[in-house]
């Protein structure tokens, strides 16, 4: 099985660009920072202190995420019931990023990605895909852009969704969640040693896309033969 992982902070086109490449090369899109959200969204629910590790622990005996993949689109389930529009919210965002910090929280999550990985071609996105969770990866890939262009295209898909934002507010959240998801003890964001970088800022969608598209037939040629192009 073939696995590349894409890690890299929120909000520098890693999910839209890791969907785009898995339909292309005819792998799994595997979004990991959807599990987080929904164990966020979790304890939010059950009004738990998403910060308190024990309170966040105490819930996951009770808490099932899977997903589930249907013509190359990942849905989300929380016990069963389809959130992947729910947590898309900033405030299940926050959430995410609070939970995330937990160790037990990560490693409830990690058999289900291994597990994802081992079954199956696989582009996972995430913080630690090719620190922890995937450490033998074909490729590692590190995506970034400044917090300043990332907050923007934050706030433009926000407004394309209809939902209300404030640019100053989304911004504040990047540098938040940049620092929560960076300074953590456990599984910390950091780029592999193995990894190659790719800066984002500035570039349109499909200019990232070639170019990821190009590095990754350049180090995985054979994945260009079973791929649907378009
Ligand atoms: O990629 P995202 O914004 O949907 O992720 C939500 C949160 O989950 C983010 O703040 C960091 C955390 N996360 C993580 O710690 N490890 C991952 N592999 C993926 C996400």
């Amino acid at each position: 099985m073939v696995s590349i992982a894409i890690d890299g902070p929120s909000g520098a086109g890693k999910s839209t660009l890791s969907r785009a490449l898995a339909k292309k090369l005819g792998l799994l899109y595997v979004d990991t920072g959807a599990m987080y959200r929904a164990v966020g969204l979790a304890a939010l629910r059950a009004g738990a202190p998403t910060k308190n590790a024990d309170a966040v622990e105490s819930l996951l005996p009770h808490t099932e995420v899977s997903l589930r993949h249907l013509g190359g689109a990942q849905q989300v389930f929380l016990n069963g019931e389809d959130v992947s529009k729910t947590i898309r919210a900033e405030e299940v965002s926050m959430a995410a990023s609070d939970v995330s910090a937990h160790p037990a929280v990560r490693a409830f999550l990690l058999d289900t990605q291994r597990r994802l990985a081992k079954e199956n071609d696989v582009i996972m996105d995430g913080r630690d895909i090719g620190t922890v969770v995937l450490p033998k990866a074909e490729l590692k890939i590190f995506l970034t852009a400044t917090a300043e262009d990332r907050a923007q295209r934050r706030y433009e898909e926000l407004l394309a969704k209809g939902m209300q934002a404030d640019y100053q507010k989304v911004l504040e959240d990047v540098k938040q969640r940049d620092y929560n998801d960076s300074h953590r003890a456990a599984a910390p964001l950091k780029k592999a040693e193995d990894a190659v970088e790719l800066v984002t800022t500035g570039n349109s969608f499909e200019q990232s896309l070639e170019q990821l598209y190009a590095l990754i037939l350049q180090r995985l040629p054979q994945l260009g033969q079973g791929g649907k192009d378009g």
